[in-house]
């Protein structure tokens, strides 16, 4: 399968989101990936329902919205309202995350898991069939722009495995340090989706970088 390539908003000029919005827009990305922080669970502060509301008339494109948020559960259906098509929340911050995942389902979203670096792909392993996506964090969660890391293609060969096991069509994502440099062999190691912030938003020219992210391998 093609991969897809999800741009992250968080590296784009937060002045002008609007032509941030269009360009993915006009670009062959088909979602755009949308960085919800709260400052307790990560060390950074983004942004929140007022945002994505105020984007979601701008596009189509599916709205894939990673909440690194603790106790994400009171605010399920909130996203659901300010436009979320896919919702993924971390293993780390949920303490019931069976209820957590139907819950976002309920409210009618594809739901995501996210696990930090340090979190084994195998503690997914009796909530896998359950899962629409699993976002595997390729750096700690909290910034744009940081450096790849490379125990990552370890964790994708592992999900994979499990996903064969359990006879689950989940994608595969992968979040942080994308770039032209590892896109192909991301992709060539099973990843579905990839996330790209800083090689998009900072790049010379956006638009090319995501046709040149988005290329067939
Ligand atoms: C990091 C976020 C990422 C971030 C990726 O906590 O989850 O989605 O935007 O940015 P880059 O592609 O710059 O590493
Ligand atoms: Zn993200």
């Amino acid at each position: 399968m093609a991969h897809i390539i999800a741009p992250s908003l968080l590296s784009a000029n937060f002045a002008d989101l609007k032509s941030a919005v269009e360009l993915v827009d006009g670009s062959p990305a088909p979602w755009l990936h949308l960085d919800v922080m709260d400052g307790v669970f990560v060390p950074n502060i983004s942004f929140g329902f007022p945002v994505i509301k105020a984007i979601r008339p701008l596009t189509k494109k599916v709205f894939d919205v990673h909440l690194m948020i603790v106790d994400p559960d009171p605010y399920i259906t909130a996203f659901r309202d300010a436009g979320a098509d896919r919702l993924t929340v971390h293993y780390e911050t949920c303490n019931h995350l069976h209820r957590t995942i139907q819950a976002i389902k309920a409210a009618g979203m594809k739901a995501g898991v996210a696990i930090n670096p340090h979190t084994p792909v195998h503690l997914l392993a009796d909530i896998l069939a359950d899962l629409d996506q699993v976002c595997l964090m390729s750096v700690n969660p909290g910034f744009g722009g940081q450096r790849f890391i490379p125990g990552t293609y370890r964790k994708l060969n592992a999900l994979r495995e499990l996903r064969n096991v359990h006879g689950s069509s989940l994608l595969i994502e992968v979040d942080g340090g994308v770039s032209e440099q590892n896109v192909a062999d991301l992709a060539g190691h099973g990843a579905d989706v990839l996330v790209a912030g800083n090689s998009v938003f900072n790049a010379p020219d956006p638009a090319a970088a995501i046709r040149t992210l988005s290329a067939d391998i």
